[in-house]
């Protein structure tokens, strides 16, 4: 590899999937997965396969039909791991198995039980196994930013020895600051004897809001990996943005000297399909893809902008694939420029996606006269998450209520060929009842975490998109839903929500 690529890993599909609320099935991964290798990312880390079987099931569908990017697939140092992730991925035309073990004191003390000696004898056994079975081999010492340095020089000299060929250092608990995470690569490089036989890699978690600098760091110290998630999700405070490290990347090339593969105009697209698809939305103004990134308010950067646009912009609009130009769509456009919208927003969708979604484009042009980006992306969202997972399907909906009187909710759900319907008369006004309704119907347990509505375009008219978060039996579920009648929209999220739930 030139000594001036960096390697793009990406890992929405497993650490970003871990963040609550984050979970998609399978027609969801699979769709980001190809948004992935369409923007260009050198490894998708496509789950962790002995999590659960779903976890394997996604992992080896995605290693089976997507080209274009290595799959990798996380393991603990144990065979059964290690077997069950090498199961999942042998279908892939480019395999890695990711095995990690965590090295710092405060995880082999508690967590762990472990001396220092026992570590690296259980990376080493586990680092040969699994490089008998797959030549890409990426090792993480988790925790490595708590790690003492002496120790972590130690084991990844033997994780190298022992067939890593990538050494990622992960701040599992965003513990790192960018000088700190500059010396530990900087250590690594000056200390380990074999360390220029593998590539050294860098993952940042954002607890103390780092990652994306603490990766920036690692790479000017010689990292020539970086892990990150698209929109940053991850666990807890998530991971460092994909759409960050790239674009500080491009934008201070004079300063890193450093290139990507990415395909940068993919990456608000890409951002917008996975905000879609799962529901957490980006702030207004998160970095390169929030909807204010590019807005200047400012009379006099206003002014600046339009004597020379480079006065106060560092990057241009349309290099991270943000259209000045919302196309808009009617009753009288064809399926041909529906698909082509659908592919420009990142959609790849069947022939008999295309089909359902072009019939429900038709029926909400009846409804309203233009059809934009935003209302495109919920129909077919809503097509891509029904796929496969239609438990329960709505097939009426009455709803009352006003001023000074009693919701009244009339629903009738079907679940397979039979038909259940429930009245309720009572509840905290529409929404309320109509989880009431859903509840009595399904007999799944729901308590709403979080509800919220927004529209999905502009105007009046315009689809609303309901996304609500539901706790049953512990389990936590994401569910959107969208229509031009709010209460419509809520109770298909929650009926997405709910058949999360009876499908996990
Ligand atoms: O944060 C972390 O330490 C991880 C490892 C599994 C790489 O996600
Ligand atoms: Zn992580």
């Amino acid at each position: 590899m030139n000594d001036s690529t960096i390697k793009i890993f990406d890992t929405t599909l497993r650490d970003g999937e871990q963040s609550p609320g984050a979970s998609m099935n399978l027609a969801e991964k699979m769709e980001i997965a190809q948004a992935l290798v369409d923007l260009g990312v050198d490894i998708i880390e496509a789950g962790f396969p002995i999590a659960s079987p779903g976890d394997f099931e996604s992992v080896k569908e995605i290693a089976s039909n997507i080209r274009g990017a290595s799959i990798c697939g996380l393991a603990r140092c144990n065979p059964r791991d290690i077997e069950r992730a090498w199961e999942a991925l042998k279908h892939s035309s480019q395999p890695r198995i990711h095995v990690f073990l965590a090295t710092s004191a405060i995880h082999r003390e508690f967590k762990l039980r472990m001396t220092p000696e026992e570590i690296i004898q259980r990376g080493i056994d586990s680092l040969k196994l699994a490089s008998s079975l797959c030549d890409d081999i990426e090792f993480s010492p988790e925790d490595a930013s708590r790690t003492e340095p002496d120790f972590l020089c130690r084991v990844v000299e033997a994780a190298i020895d022992a067939g890593a060929t990538t050494v990622n250092i992960p701040d599992t608990v965003g513990y790192a600051t960018p000088n700190h995470m500059h010396k530990i690569i900087t250590d690594l490089k000056n200390r380990v004897p074999n360390i220029d036989k593998a590539v050294i890699s860098v993952h940042c978690h954002d607890d103390l809001g780092m990652a994306v600098a603490n990766s920036l760091a690692a790479v000017e110290a010689g990292a020539r990996q970086v892990e990150c998630t698209i929109n940053g999700i991850g666990e807890r405070a998530g991971n460092a943005s994909l759409e960050e490290v790239v674009m500080a990347l491009r934008t201070r090339h004079d300063y890193y000297n450093v290139e990507s593969k990415i395909n940068t105009k993919r990456l608000v697209p890409t951002s917008r399909l996975l905000s879609n698809i799962t529901g957490l939305q980006v702030q207004r103004n998160k970095a390169i893809v929030g909807r204010n990134a590019f807005a200047h308010e400012s009379g006099i950067h206003q002014d600046g902008m339009l004597k020379e646009p480079t006065t106060y912009e560092i990057m241009r609009p349309e290099d991270v694939g943000l259209e000045k130009t919302d196309l808009v769509l009617g009753k009288h456009s064809g399926r041909a420029a529906l698909s082509d919208r659908a592919k420009a927003l990142g959609y790849h969708l069947s022939a008999e996606q295309l089909q359902v979604v072009f019939e429900e484009f038709k029926k909400l042009a009846d409804k309203k006269k233009e059809i934009y980006d935003g209302d495109i992306a919920a129909l077919c969202d809503q097509q891509i998450r029904g796929d496969g997972r239609q438990v329960w399907v709505l097939e009426s909906l009455d709803v009352s209520h006003g001023t000074g009187k009693e919701p009244c909710v009339k629903m009738t759900l079907k679940h397979g060929d039979e038909t259940k319907s429930a009245e309720i008369t009572e509840g905290d006004g529409p929404i309320d009842a109509a989880f009431w309704a859903v509840e009595r119907i399904t007999g799944v347990p729901l308590t709403c975490k979080d509800f919220q509505v927004r529209s999905a375009t502009l105007g009046r008219d315009a689809l609303g998109e309901v996304t609500v978060e539901i706790e049953s039996d512990k389990k936590v579920v994401r569910g959107r839903g969208s229509s031009t009648d709010t209460v419509q929209a809520t109770v298909h999220a929650i009926l997405d929500a709910v058949n999360r739930i009876c499908q996990m």
